[in-house]
Parts: C-alpha cells; sequence; structure tokens
C-alpha cells in the first residue's frame, strides 16, 4: 500500500504579496488554472495502485484545500486530513502522519511525502521514480529523490552519493559550501520528497529525535478523531501540539540517518520557493521580461512582472520583479528575490 502524504504549511513567504498567511503558496494558481496544491494532489492521486490521499495541514486551510481537491479529484479517491493548529515544521507533520498511517495499516504501509508547493513537469519520470523509491523503502530505507544541480542554491538539502548510496546529506549549506558542493559534481540536491515505510520512519525517529515523536505521540492521544470516510481524520489538540519541538525532517533524520537512500531523478522538478522562480515559468520576450497579467515597457529587460487589476507601466529598468495586487506593491531586485521573505516577517511582527 502506498500512501501519498501532502504537507502543506509554511506560509511561502518569499512570495509576498500574493502568498498570505491564509492564502499560501500552494494556492497560488498557475497559468493553466490550476494551483500547486491541485497539482500536488494528481501528482500522488494518479500514481498506480493508490487508494487514498492524506494531507497535513494547518486547520484554517482544511475546507479551502477540500474544495481545491473536489475540484480535480475526478476519480473521488479517500482523502483524509491531519488538521495542525499551527506549524510546527515537517518532523512533526510527518511524525503525526507516520503515527497515523501505521494505526491504519500497519507499520509497512509505503508513505511519500510530497511537499504541496513544487512543480513536476514530467509524471510519468515520476511515477518511475516512485516505483524504485518504494522498493528502496521495502528494503527498509528513507528515500529522497535527487535532483541534478545547476546553481549553488542554499535553500536546499545537497545529497552526495553514488548510485542510490547516500554518502552524506547536508541541509542548507553556505554558499561557499554550495559553490564546492556543486563544482565537485558529487551531490544533487534533495527534492523535498521522501518515500519510507511507516514503521522505519518511526524508528529513525525513535532514534534520531524522540523528543520530537513522543511529544507528537502525547498531542494525538489528547487530540479529537472523527471517524469519517477512508480513514479517520485527526485534530491535534494546541496545548499538546505546542509542547514538540519545532525541527525540519531534513536536520532531525535525513542528515542523522544511515538509511537514506537517494533516486536520482530528471523529472522537471522545481521548487517555486520565489518571486524569480515563479517568474520563469512563463515565457519571455526577446528583453527577457516576463509579464503575467498587463504592462506597458519602454527599455525594459529581464524584468518579471505581475499585475492582474491595473497596467503596469515600467520605463528603463533592468532585472527587477514588481508584482502589484490591490492592497499591496512589491517592488524587488531580482537578485534579492530571496529576501522578500523580511517584508513578511518585518508585516508580521507589525500585527
Ligand atoms: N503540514 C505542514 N506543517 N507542512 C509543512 C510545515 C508544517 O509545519 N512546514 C513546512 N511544510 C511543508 C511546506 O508547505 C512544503 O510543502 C514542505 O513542507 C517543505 O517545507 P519548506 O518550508 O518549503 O522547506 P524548504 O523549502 O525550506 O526545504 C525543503 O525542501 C527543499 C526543496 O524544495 C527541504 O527538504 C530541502 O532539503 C529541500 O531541498
Ligand atoms: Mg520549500
Amino acid at each position: 500500500r502506498l500512501v501519498p502524504t501532502i504537507l502543506c504549511g509554511g506560509a511561502g513567504s518569499r512570495l509576498w504579496p500574493v502568498s498570505r498567511e491564509l492564502h499560501p503558496k500552494p494556492f497560488i494558481r498557475l497559468a493553466d488554472g490550476q494551483s500547486l496544491l491541485q497539482k500536488a494532489f494528481l501528482r500522488g492521486a494518479t500514481l498506480p495502485g493508490v487508494k487514498e490521499v492524506l494531507t497535513v495541514t494547518n486547520r484554517e486551510l482544511f475546507f479551502k484545500t477540500e474544495d481545491e481537491f473536489r475540484e480535480v479529484n475526478k476519480a473521488q479517491l479517500p482523502t483524509s486530513f491531519i488538521l495542525e493548529p499551527f506549524g510546527r515544521n515537517t518532523s512533526a507533520a510527518i511524525a503525526a502522519a507516520a503515527l497515523h498511517v501505521v494505526k491504519a495499516h500497519g507499520e509497512e504501509a509505503i508513505m511519500l511525502v510530497l511537499a504541496a508547493d513544487h512543480l513536476i513537469e514530467h509524471q510519468e519520470s515520476f511515477a518511475n521514480a516512485v516505483i524504485d523509491a518504494a522498493e528502496l523503502a521495502q528494503q527498509g530505507k528513507i528515500v529522497t529523490f535527487g535532483i541534478q544541480p545547476d546553481v549553488p542554491e542554499t535553500g536546499y538539502g545537497y545529497i552526495e552519493s553514488e548510485g542510490n548510496k547516500v554518502l552524506r546529506f547536508v541541509e542548507k549549506p553556505s554558499l561557499e559550501k554550495a559553490q564546492e558542493y556543486l563544482e565537485s559534481g558529487r551531490f544533487l540536491w534533495n527534492s523535498g520528497m521522501f518515500c519510507f515505510k511507516a514503521g522505519t520512519m518511526l524508528q529513525a525517529m525513535e532514534q534520531h529525535c524522540p523528543e520530537i515523536l513522543a511529544a507528537t505521540k502525547a498531542c494525538i492521544e489528547q487530540s479529537r478523531r472523527a471517524e469519517g470516510k477512508g480513514f479517520a481524520e485527526l485534530e491535534l489538540d494546541a496545548a499538546s501540539f505546542a509542547q514538540v519541538p519545532d525541527s525540519s525532517i531534513d536536520y532531525s533524520v535525513m542528515e542523522q540517518s544511515s538509511l537514506i537512500a537517494v533516486v536520482p531523478c530528471n523529472i522537471g522538478w522545481s521548487d517555486i520557493g520565489s518571486w524569480s522562480a515563479l517568474g520563469d515559468l512563463s515565457a519571455a520576450d526577446d528583453n527577457g521580461n516576463r509579464i503575467d497579467g498587463s504592462a506597458l515597457l519602454h527599455d525594459v529587460s529581464n524584468c518579471y512582472i505581475q499585475s492582474n487589476k491595473r497596467v503596469v507601466g515600467a520605463v528603463g529598468i533592468d532585472n527587477l520583479i514588481i508584482v502589484d495586487t490591490p492592497d499591496a506593491l512589491l517592488v524587488a531586485d531580482k537578485s534579492r528575490a530571496q529576501d522578500v521573505k523580511h517584508l513578511y516577517a518585518e508585516l508580521k511582527a507589525q500585527g
């Protein structure tokens, strides 16, 4: 049994002002009308033999998420949810999901953790990679999906590997290290998707982050369980969930465990992490500009402009990101796209 498990959390603060707390990145619709979240759902739901899709998300996003799924869930596959009162990062989300799956289907059930905010262009190659991953998972591995790197991106995990064998996993290295890894040709990027037996993950957590596992277990005991269709839905208790240490699975398990394996794959993967990444999805004009909406340009090059309500006029600029929404306007240097998150943090601090 293969249970696709979608993680949908995180505000997507680098995509402000379109991505907000209650309209986070996975809900952003692309040019084809589908949201990143719907794409993630279909990515899992259409794999052979899949009988249900599990989603871990914030309870405020539950109805919105259900609506998104309903729109694309033509096969009416059962969906089930674990609802968080707030994010405690991916270790907590994965621990809760693995405990839930073990209870419903036993330790041998294979989970495929999918991020809600990625694009994968080649579904067929992805499906083949999942077959390889599931086989390794069957043998007790925690499998990552490795992507050939082309720039020294510091926001990703790096996997030093030989074939499926992982020598080292390094989460978010410094720029210096990232450059060194890229040049060595021995490293792949971690795509942020994982495949493992639910029981394997719980054992690894027991070994490497027992506090997270214990606190999540305690939380589930305190939580409300509603018997629904598919398998039971779970709403995590806020007071006890607040006790779970905040750490990403990359630090608490992937960097620590000797069970990590990798399936190198060429699946047209991209992490829509920032406006420059989102901009790269649309076709550029002769001057390297990508326009989403309407803009009037004169001597403008290499800009990304998004505006759905008003016309943006620009003269004599280069390498800028301009995103216009009804109540906020973003202007940023493209090379600083990653830093848009600081605006979001600032706004949040102001309340
Ligand atoms: N339910 C839930 N709860 N989901 C969460 C939470 C949480 O508290 N925190 C993050 N997520 C979801 C995000 O929505 C996203 O789909 C996924 O988990 C990964 O979280 P990110 O916050 O986007 O992680 P990252 O981009 O910094 O790093 C991860 O992804 C990179 C590739 O995109 C790591 O796995 C890196 O190693 C990897 O290279
Ligand atoms: Mg991410």
